[in-house]
């Protein structure tokens, strides 16, 4: 299916919900009209900060309506997928840089799968080039285009990664293209008509009281924005 048939699909960033009150501020997204819950994952190696586990990921997974989109920032993330797999991850995705070669990519694509985990995405950091995906796009589901260094929520959208988006969809990748990091609602509109189609925002969505208003901004202004791409 072509890429604009794909439904835009906006993920809130857990990162920046109020972690005493997870199931109401799922809930409350949910209500609002977010389409997937995305989930930060960081051991400290990879990104210099910590976040959460699969335990808690698999109580998100039981409380949560809508698919986990658990985003890995660890450096052994096939030595995970099982764990990852069992608490209810949707898609489970990677980063690139920890591969050597395309071989060791799929041999993460393939642990993943292994562990009957539904879709399998594969991350960029924004000083990664698109050409190290560029091998094993026929083993995802989903290439997710950072658009801040990772580590923390509510830093500034560098537009320079939005090339890479561009050509992915130019060399035809009819998957899932996410963009993730300085999300709102003028840079939003940006990554939907460059042809991302999931859509991630922490501090747009969960830094605002009234988050229904806020996703219905941002579907709006994407989806205006991919018309007109
Ligand atoms: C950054 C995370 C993002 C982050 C986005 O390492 O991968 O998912 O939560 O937060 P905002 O939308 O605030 O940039
Ligand atoms: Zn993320």
């Amino acid at each position: 299916m072509p890429w604009k048939e794909l439904p835009l699909r906006i993920a809130p960033s857990l990162l920046s919900c109020d972690f005493a009150r997870l199931a109401e501020e799922l809930a409350g997204v949910e209500a609002g009209g977010a389409d997937w819950h995305h989930v930060d994952v960081m051991d400290g190696h990879f990104v210099p900060n910590l976040t959460i586990g699969p335990p808690v990921v698999e109580r998100i997974h039981a409380t949560a309506k809508r698919p986990l989109d658990v985003h890995l920032m660890i450096t052994e993330p096939a030595r995970y997928a099982e764990a990852f797999a069992r608490a209810g991850a949707h898609v489970l995705t990677f980063h690139v840089e920890l591969c050597a070669d395309d071989a060791a990519a799929r041999s993460v694509a393939r642990a993943f799968r292994d562990a009957g985990v539904p879709e399998v995405g594969i991350a960029l950091n924004p000083d990664t080039p698109v050409e190290r995906v560029a091998g094993v796009l026929d083993a995802v589901d989903l290439v997710l285009v950072m658009s801040v260094f990772p580590g923390f929520g509510g830093q500034r959208f560098m537009p320079e990664v939005l090339p890479k988006t561009v050509w992915l969809r130019e060399h035809g990748y009819a998957g899932h293209v996410e963009m993730d990091g300085g999300l709102n609602p003028e840079t939003l509109p940006r990554c939907a008509a460059a042809g991302a189609d999931v859509l991630v925002a922490g501090s747009a969505i969960y830094g605002v009281p009234d988050r229904r208003t806020r996703i219905r901004e941002l579907r709006a202004a994407g989806e205006a924005a991919r018309r007109t791409a």
